[in-house]
């Protein structure tokens, strides 16, 4: 918990003695106190020890259908984050919660987040998953304040994005919810930062998956804004629709705002299937648009086929965006790459494309091409203007 004594009036509360103290520890208990201000009264939650062991501080986030409080290991004596579901009662959010303990389970993974136990708390009937606590802030918090970002900003970002998702599957999952408050940019003891996905509570098993298709039954899972195409038609789903959301997240990245959001879910979710996803701006590099429009491949057949693959074009492109340092338009220049004409071929075209898909002229290359006779009108004019300016001796 990082509040300065400003921020909360140098009052601090203990959870389990109740008492409030200057100190940021209990001198009683010695249990972590917090700022008073976040106490609430009638939370069925906080300042509660769940399994008799973990003493629920205070909410850090939440979503539809849990809540997630830093808390105290009353046994080991050190902090951990608890995730407890919303509605003990709810058939369905329980089988789903136990789904997620057992898909988090799996991955002992840097930039997966570690879960260290579940339980049941008797008394409350509440299920918990315990997690190690993460010092930062979700990727969401992070583009409301700092998005747009540079391109090297954002592919440094997505890269442990991709370590996670290479992983998840690799392991046979589908995460199926990769979205910014489920990433967090977490910072380690060191001061370094990484990324680490959180909230697997609607991950797809791979192959036949009976339960998920009975908890599913027929309804779009997860945020509209990141849903694929496949995801929005209600399609099979492999791999690389949690790709598709990965370049939605780039694109947000990049611009500020997702390519898509519209004023109705469905609405939205029309859009992801039927839209041309909007494009970058002629300022990126052509590199980095590729790599992103790529990933908005309405076609999963067109897209990288796997993280691996988006993992080294982050890597050779942030290879080559240091390189340049400090030039963003004429990169493409002095690389020789001509602005416009050029030919791009889809490197990521899967096998699985059919004959009849025909390719869609790349949008970028119709506005690569059609801005060629303004940069030549463009030149044309500079050096009229400098003449004529040179003559009556205003240069
Ligand atoms: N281990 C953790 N450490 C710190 N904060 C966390 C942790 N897990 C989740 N959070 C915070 O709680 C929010 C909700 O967590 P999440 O697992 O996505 O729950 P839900 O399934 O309800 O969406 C996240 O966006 C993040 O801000
Ligand atoms: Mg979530």
């Amino acid at each position: 918990m990082d509040t300065s004594a400003e921020e909360t009036g140098g009052a601090y509360r203990c959870v389990q003695c109740g008492r409030t103290w200057s100190a940021q520890v209990c001198p009683e208990g010695g249990v972590p106190c917090i700022p008073a201000f976040e106490w609430k009264e009638d939370d069925p939650v906080q300042g509660k020890a769940l399994g008799g062991q973990y003493l629920a501080l205070m909410e850090l986030g939440s979503g539809a259908a849990a809540r997630v409080f830093s808390a105290w290991d009353k046994v080991e004596n050190r902090p951990v984050a608890l995730k407890v579901i919303r509605e003990p009662g709810d058939k369905e959010q329980a089988e789903r919660f136990r789904r997620e303990a057992i898909a988090t389970k799996r991955f002992e993974h840097p930039n997966i987040v570690k879960m260290e136990g579940a339980g049941h708390d008797v008394k409350t009937g509440l299920l918990f998953l315990v997690l190690e606590q993460l010092e930062g802030r979700p990727l969401d918090r992070l583009i409301a304040a700092e998005a747009p970002v540079n391109p090297d900003e954002a592919f440094r970002l997505a890269i442990p994005i991709c370590e996670a998702l290479s992983a998840i599957h690799e392991g046979g999952l589908i995460h199926r919810d990769v979205k910014p408050a489920n990433l967090f940019v977490a910072r380690d003891e060191r001061g370094g930062e990484t990324v680490k996905i959180l909230d697997f509570g609607i991950t797809r098993f791979a192959g036949d998956d009976p339960v998920d298709q009975a908890l599913t039954a027929g309804r779009v899972l997860g945020s509209v804004i990141y849903a694929s195409p496949e995801q929005a038609l209600r399609a099979p789903l492999d791999a690389r629709s949690d790709l598709y959301a990965l370049g939605i997240i780039l694109y947000e990245l990049l611009m500020g705002l997702p390519p898509f959001d519209r004023d109705t879910p469905l609405e939205t979710l029309k859009a992801h299937v039927e839209e041309r996803s909007p494009l970058l701006p002629l300022e990126f590099p052509r590199d980095v648009s590729d790599l992103v429009e790529s990933l908005l491949e309405k076609d999963p057949g067109r897209r990288p086929q796997s993280a691996l693959q988006v993992l080294a074009a982050l890597d050779r492109i942030l290879g080559r965006l240091k390189r340049s340092e400090g030039i963003s338009v004429p990169v493409r220049a002095a690389e020789g790459i001509p602005v416009g004409g050029e030919d791009i071929k889809n490197p990521w075209q899967g096998p699985d494309k059919t004959p009849n898909q025909q390719p869609v002229e790349s949008p970028q290359e119709a506005q690569d091409s059609s801005s060629l006779p303004w940069v030549i009108g463009s030149v044309v004019l500079l050096g009229v203007l400098w003449f004529v300016g040179q003559s009556m001796g205003w240069v």
